[in-house]
């Protein structure tokens, strides 16, 4: 740990336990005399998100280590003085900790991430920190990856992959590696907000699929885009689609050839996707999640597999991540990647300068930008050329904080 945080504020009470539990860590400071302090507890992508914060004279200390840091790391870390801190979504961001980023002098926490089910938002707006995560930069990106991990899954390129590989190949053969045709098919699509949208179209257009989704709210521009291809297909003399929203899971799920999720995960959807729902379900269907692990029960999901060889599944993330649930990882019909759906160079460097930009933001108080789209900050020539608001407090509203464009209107 560099000597600087060591010298801020720390009692000599616990200094040698702390001096233990951070030495294991290995932090880099820069701007070490500037006025604020942030810290960041992992390593970004890119350059921006430094400039960013070096440009509202921060002095930034950074985590380098790839370890996860516990609540009391984290606590350590933030020490008595931090007005800020950039932070991940595996980090527990809690009443305890928003309790101790209040006493050290914080304003804001940011999720380097789109969600933030690993924030406790009222716990922070109760302590007046504003909350910032980073959407707009991962629809594409994450929708790609659902694309990749249904082919993936369907198609059992995997299995094949290491087939291959292990020298099995002796000649094609008519029954080799059977997979899913999704041509024609239906597709269903659990949340279709941003992600689940672009998903769809893209299934849909490109294989021809019609598509089922279930929403809380009607989606009226993803609809309208589904029935103008549907009839553009038409005119051409090909394959019609058509697209309704269900009324329940249970019906989505026992229509659909292809299930994914992109819903939030809250006490209302974890565990959506159970036993009794996965029973519901085609026995040749394959099932996508992209969102978040916990909305399936992933024992019951080893089970269903088990019993249905033919169910096929691509996860990119897990119940309790790191971990899988035991059995997971030895079945041939599950296609598992690291939680990796927003991991293009441009997405994660966009994600960490919206990180940032939210930190810089409200610690030079300025107001919140709050629009769907945040290119004018991370496709910005430079710095400078950002717009002066951070891009997204999800508690700004509760925060009572000021608007961008209603600033800009004075
Ligand atoms: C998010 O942003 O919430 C993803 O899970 C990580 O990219």
């Amino acid at each position: 740990m560099h000597n600087h945080w060591l010298s801020i504020g720390v009692s000599s009470c616990g200094l040698q336990l702390r001096r233990t539990l951070m030495a294991r860590l290995q932090w880099r400071t820069f701007n070490s005399n500037g006025r604020h302090r942030v810290v960041v507890t992992k390593p970004l992508v890119g350059e921006n998100w430094l400039e960013t914060l070096l440009a509202a004279d921060c002095r930034v200390d950074q985590c380098l280590s790839e370890r996860i840091l516990s609540r009391a790391e984290l606590r350590d870390a933030i020490g008595s003085r931090c007005d800020g801190v950039v932070g991940q979504l595996t980090e527990p961001w809690d009443e305890e900790l928003f309790r101790a980023l209040k006493s050290a002098g914080g304003k804001v926490y940011s999720n380097v991430a789109v969600g933030f089910d690993n924030v406790d938002v009222s716990a922070a707006t109760r302590h007046g920190i504003a909350v910032g995560n980073t959407p707009g930069v991962l629809t594409e990106t994450t929708a790609e990856m659902a694309v990749a991990l249904t082919f993936a899954a369907g198609r059992r390129l995997v299995e094949a992959d290491a087939f291959m590989r292990a020298g099995k190949y002796k000649g094609w053969l008519p029954t080799m590696f059977l997979g899913k045709l999704f041509y024609g098919k239906t597709l269903g699509i659990i949340g279709a907000g941003r992600i689940g949208s672009v998903y769809a179209l893209t299934m849909a257009r490109g294989c021809h699929m019609d598509v089922v989704y279930y929403d809380q709210f009607q989606n009226e521009q993803l609809e309208r885009k589904v029935r103008e291809t549907g009839s553009l297909y038409q005119q051409l003399g090909e394959r019609c689609i058509s697209i309704r929203r269900a009324e329940t899971v249970e019906e989505l799920l026992e229509a659909a050839d292809v299930v994914s999720l992109h819903t939030v995960l809250d006490a209302s959807t974890r565990h959506m996707i159970n036993n009794e729902r996965l029973r519901l379900m085609k026995k040749d269907a394959v099932l996508v999640n992209c969102g978040r692990g916990p909305l399936i029960d992933e024992r019951a999901l080893v089970q269903h597999c088990r019993e249905h060889p033919d169910f096929r599944v691509g996860l990119d993330v897990f119940e309790n991540e790191p971990k899988m649930a035991p059995g997971l990882a030895s079945l041939p019909n599950v296609v598992v990647v690291p939680h990796i759906a927003s991991a293009t160079v441009w997405t994660r460097t966009g994600m960490s300068t919206l990180a940032a930009a939210n930190v810089a933001g409200i610690i030079r108080g300025d107001p919140v930008w709050n629009q769907p789209d945040v290119l004018a900050f991370v496709d910005a020539p430079s710095v400078a050329a950002m717009p002066r608001a951070a891009p997204s407090i999800v508690n700004a509203k509760e925060l009572g904080l000021p608007q961008y464009k209603q600033m800009s209107r004075l």
